[in-house]
């Protein structure tokens, strides 16, 4: 599974880092870094933190 961050939107809030702390990292308060290519132990994690993101900003694709 992949994932993109559309990071134009991201403002931070970090329920991502919360959710999924080996796949989203903080620096500072706006800049996100993330793993792109999701492991396969990481999915509910990254699908919770999807969710999660108040204003939408991670994309999830199935491939
Ligand atoms: Fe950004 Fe959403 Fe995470 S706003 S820091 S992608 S919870």
């Amino acid at each position: 599974m992949r994932i993109v961050v559309d990071l134009a939107r991201c403002q931070g809030y970090a329920q991502c880092v919360f959710l999924a702390p080996e796949v989203f990292e903080l620096h500072g308060e706006e800049a996100l870094l993330y793993n792109p290519a999701v492991p396969a132990g990481q999915l509910d994690r990254v699908r919770q933190a999807a969710a999660a993101c108040p204003v939408q900003a991670i994309l999830v694709g199935d491939q």
